[in-house]
């Protein structure tokens, strides 16, 4: 999150009376400047952290997801065989593989929507078959077919979040004012969510999971792959900045560019199977290739002949 300071600066009139009544500051004097009131709202925010009343943890487990021995049967078909992947506080993890390789059904079983055949996962040191509640908190899950409630509007659905995360009410207008300038979604708070464009409901979805505090733990299935350049290139810039804080994230894609130019390490599947894991360096020096492109290829059937 940014400095206090910065996000008020940039705040339009309307949001700064809304931060003063989150905060309950007395807005009496009607001459007041936008500039005198943002000046006073910043003071009262530091004076609300110095209180410290919210203080919340600022760490997560270490591994913040670590699944075990994971499978998952549909019926007659293996989605996932015998999978093992932990994800570490400061890291950006590739999940990546050909369609049907079992990467959303590995983000579905981690985010508690479908349980395991067998094996188990955890989030943020919690069992999630043990302790869901727990388990679920501290995730934020971006899903490869974006759905929310088509009936609120976005300011609603943001609000909304952050009671259900206790976050409170000042910080939330901060956060909001924040995020939705950072995924251009400003134009869009007072729309229904029922009529976003698919890119700008992936986006409200995100500013969704920002509203809560920092560290996160992220599972974000093909994030993305529905945003248009400016967006992609905004969540690509706040992944690694909330990598280099300590969240610890694991993205399913298989846009390789987006992996290689995003992710620490990469854990490769196909049909079910682990097939590769490692970091491009040792992708080039065990398998004597040049890209991710080559080494997903390779690991996946064999690089086609010219
Ligand atoms: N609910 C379900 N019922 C039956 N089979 C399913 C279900 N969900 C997934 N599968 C099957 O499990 C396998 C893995 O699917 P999954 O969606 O996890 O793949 P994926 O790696 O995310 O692929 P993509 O890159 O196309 O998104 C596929 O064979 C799929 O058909
Ligand atoms: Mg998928």
């Amino acid at each position: 999150m940014l400095k206090h300071e910065h996000v008020i600066s940039k705040m339009s009139g309307q949001e700064l009376v809304r931060l003063a009544q989150a905060m309950k500051v007395p807005l009496t004097q009607r001459t007041m400047s936008k500039e005198e009131l943002a000046d006073r709202l910043t003071d009262e925010v530091l004076h609300f952290e110095k209180l410290g009343k919210y203080s919340l943890p600022t760490k997560i487990a270490d591994p913040a997801i670590e699944i075990r021995k994971l499978r998952k049967d549909f019926g007659d078909t293996v989605a996932v065989r015998n999978l093992n992947l932990k994800v570490r506080p400061g890291e950006i993890v590739g999940l990546v593989g050909p369609n049907g390789a079992g990467k959303t059904t590995t983000l579905r079983v981690l985010t508690g929507i479908i349980r395991a055949t067998s094996g188990s996962v955890s989030v943020n040191g919690y069992n999630m078959a043990e302790n869901p509640t727990e388990a679920k908190e501290r995730i934020g899950y971006i899903p490869e077919r974006p759905t929310c409630y088509p009936n609120l509007r976005v300011s609603e659905y943001l609000s909304f979040v952050a009671k259900v995360y206790d976050v409170p009410q000042y910080r939330a207008v901060l956060r909001t004012s924040e995020y939705s300038e950072m995924f251009q979604l400003r134009r869009f708070m007072d729309s229904y969510i029922g009529t976003l464009s698919k890119g700008n409901l992936q986006r409200a979805l995100l500013v969704g999971i920002f509203m809560r505090p920092e560290p996160y733990v992220l599972a974000l299935d093909e994030p993305i792959y529905g945003l248009d350049p400016r967006g992609a290139w905004s969540l690509k810039g706040h992944l690694r900045d909330l990598r280099d804080s300590g969240s610890a994230i694991l993205i399913s894609t298989h846009i390789l560019e987006v992996a290689e130019a995003l992710c620490d390490r990469f854990v490769i599947m196909n049909e079910a199977d682990v097939v590769g894991r490692g970091t491009i360096e040792e992708f080039r020096k065990d398998l004597s290739v040049s890209s991710l492109e080559e080494a997903f290829l390779e690991l996946t059937g064999g690089i086609p002949e010219e």
